[in-house]
């Protein structure tokens, strides 16, 4: 019994082979994938260029790939001209105008299908109404919107005028929006006057009100689009309503021509330190990856219905909601609110009745909908379903086997891939058609990507199973190009070993025998226990395969004796104990860990919680966490807290 649930990273060595459903129709399989890795071996410029010609429509062509005279500030196709726009719409035109770009459900249930034809329509009026308050190529403008079509024509409007964009997520408070607002300097606001998530309005226009008035001088109008039609105040002079702002606009903008090497967006990220960072990324290289990763990792085709349930707040967002399906003239869905409303089948709902065949989602969903068991998902029809994909955090063999055998049904494969906002796409991910997955490892890069695991010095790791730093070795078209407005910190964040020839990645990470990876965590959450590298990933793994756990999160603390001990948070499936207190559970659970890992993984401290901390976008706040477990005073920022008051629950007063 105790067997069955030793589901630890460190044992799994499950493999699945692709099914033969999904065999029928995959369009990558193992041939055509060798050669791409053959040819990207021989020559990596070279790859990437003939990739380049075939799925870029390009204005002029670019006669250099790759200029490294500044680097790490690498340009690709720096003489290259596109706009990414025409190169998601205008495209689409001639054999795919009257095919459903978005099918948009509002968390209410309102649904509206919208075609190439006229998605491409209201992104060229908005970009002329952009063009008539006086946006123009290289200028910022913050997107601070609800998770609905109008956020993705606004970021297309951007891109086809070469306006910077810079979405803020919407669950973010004034504060950010503000410090957001600052940094890029932009000069427009668009936002909404509010959205509809969780069963509640979020009071968007409130919130960009609140940021303005404390600051954001660079701010010069706000274009406010009416979703709830509730009543807010409209400030003159400054706020105009998207319907003013566009009426009498024509439906036709000549895209701006960027070089490649232009921006396309700024996205702001949390580093190791307090200030966000704004990533930046660009034109042709970005637009590239994101391309290629839909047709490599998702097998997209013209018959699918996608789903990428990240919001555009997040990179997620960006790439597999914004604009890789529209450059692959893919047919997508949008959906506005939270799966828990109006029950936990939403998700599934969704799938059922759009006929979604590519499924993407987070492993903090995919467990969250876990909990509340198997009888809701079995209640849909969910055999359209061809592909499933995670991403955003290691998933726990656990829930990557309910995913794969209660959603998928076990025919469709499972694209866990690792990435980052500052790698711009997936970078190690299996091809679905031809990996043998493992349940919780992200496999292997994708061809052209050059990912390593390195020592302190920079050497390659062969041993199987030892840990290292995660790192890129060659540049790749949708790399970061730098952080907004301050090159050395991104020098110093991203570059700092190994002679500044790699790209340190800040994970963690292992292969093993097969040579698959396997990421361990965050630099900063390996903990070293008696000198043995235990990934706190692992032990929360082993947690969560406890039939009374629902979620944990493990840091460290430092310990006189092994240097650090392991801290353990824990939330059950059940209710929490009272006080926060259970002995023999606690005692079971040690010994537990102590099973599947080894007795050196078993956590010196357990506390019990009904939730973790979360930022809004569902990441756990581990440095809150490990402030907490070092029983420090807590300094740092919880205003992104969707949940502050569990704080004492982990703080183990109440
Ligand atoms: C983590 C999200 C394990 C990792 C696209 C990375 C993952 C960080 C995975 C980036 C995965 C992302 N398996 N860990 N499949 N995907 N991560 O910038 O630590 O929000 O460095 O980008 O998430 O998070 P970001």
């Amino acid at each position: 019994m105790a067997q069955d649930n030793i589901e630890s990273t460190l044992h799994e060595d499950r493999q699945f082979p692709p099914s033969e459903a999904f065999l029928k129709t995959a369009s990558l399989l193992s041939e055509q994938l060798d050669a791409l890795y053959q040819k990207a071996e021989q020559d990596h410029e070279a790859f990437w260029a003939e990739i380049a010609r075939q799925e870029i429509d390009w204005k002029q062509p670019f006669t250099q790939t790759l200029d490294d005279s500044n680097a790490p500030h690498y340009r690709w196709f720096p003489d290259g001209k596109l706009n990414v726009s025409y190169n998601c719409l205008d495209r689409q035109l001639e054999k795919n105008a009257d095919k459903t770009a978005v099918i948009f459900e509002g968390e209410k249930g309102d649904v509206e299908h919208i075609s190439y034809r006229e998605l491409h329509r209201r992104v060229s009026i908005l970009a002329n109404a952009l063009k008539a308050q006086g946006i123009g190529k290289g200028d910022r403008v913050i997107i601070y919107m609800p998770m609905i079509t109008e956020a993705v024509v606004a970021m297309q409007a951007c891109a086809r005028i070469g306006a910077i964009h810079s979405v803020v997520f919407g669950g973010f408070s004034a504060s950010s929006l503000k410090d957001r607002i600052e940094d890029t300097q932009a000069k427009l606001v668009i936002t909404a006057d509010g959205g509809f998530r969780g069963g509640k309005t979020v009071e968007l226009k409130k919130t960009t009100d609140q940021a303005l008035d404390s600051g954001c001088g660079s701010v010069e109008k706000v274009i406010v689009y009416q979703r709830t039609k509730h009543d807010v105040p409209m400030q003159a002079g400054r706020d105009i309503w998207w319907s003013d702002a566009t009426s009498g606009q024509s439906e036709e903008c000549e895209p701006e021509w960027m070089n490649a090497a232009d921006p396309l967006f700024l996205l702001y990220t949390s580093g190791s330190t307090g200030k966000p960072k704004g990533i930046q990324h660009s034109c042709g290289g970005y637009l590239l990856n994101a391309i290629t990763t839909m047709r490599w990792v998702f097998d997209i085709q013209d018959s699918d219905v996608f789903w990428c349930t990240a919001d555009v707040g997040w990179i997620t967002g960006h790439t597999y909601v914004a604009y890789g399906p529209l450059a692959t003239g893919a047919t997508q869905v949008i959906y506005e609110g939270v799966p828990t409303v109006p029950d936990a089948g939403r998700f599934w709902d969704i799938c059922q009745r759009h006929g979604v065949t590519i499924f993407y989602t987070a492993p903090t969903a995919i467990r969250a909908l876990m909990k509340v068991g198997d009888e809701i998902p079995n209640s849909y029809d969910l055999s359209k379903l061809r592909l499933l994909g995670t991403v955003g955090e290691p998933i726990n063999p656990e829930a990557w086997m309910w995913y794969y055998n209660v959603i998928g049904q076990g025919r469709c494969p499972i694209a866990d891939t690792w990435w980052q906002t500052e790698t711009g796409a997936h970078m190690i991910a299996p091809v679905p058609g031809v990996t043998h997955a493992k349940p919780g490892s992200c496999t292997r890069p994708l061809p052209g990507i050059d990912a390593a695991i390195v020592n302190d010095e920079g050497e390659e790791i062969t041993t199987a199973n030892q840990g290292g730093y995660l790192v890129i070795r060659k540049p790749w078209p949708s790399m970061i190009q730098t952080i907004w407005g301050d090159d050395q910190r991104y020098k110093d964040t991203y570059w700092p070993y190994f002679g500044g020839k790699y790209y340190l990645a800040g994970d963690s990470a292992r292969r093993d025998d097969v040579g698959f990876f396997w990421i361990m965590g965050r630099i900063d959450d390996v903990l070293n226990v008696s000198g043995h590298r235990l990934g706190t990933m692992e032990i929360e793994s082993a947690l969560v395969a406890h039939p009374l756990v629902a979620e944990a999160a493990v840091v460290g603390r430092p310990h006189d004796v092994k240097g650090e001990a392991v801290f353990a948070y824990v939330v059950l499936k059940g209710d929490r104990p009272e006080g926060g207190q259970d002995e023999e559970l606690t005692k079971e659970l040690r010994n537990w860990v102590g099973e599947q890992i080894g007795p050196i993984a078993k956590p010196d401290d357990i506390r019990y919680s009904d939730n973790l901390p979360k930022t809004r976008s569902g990441k756990i706040m581990r440095r809150l966490l490990r402030t907490i477990a070092k029983g420090e005073e807590i300094t740092q920022d919880t205003s992104t807290l969707e949940n502050e008051s569990i704080l004492l629950q982990l703080q183990g007063k109440a």
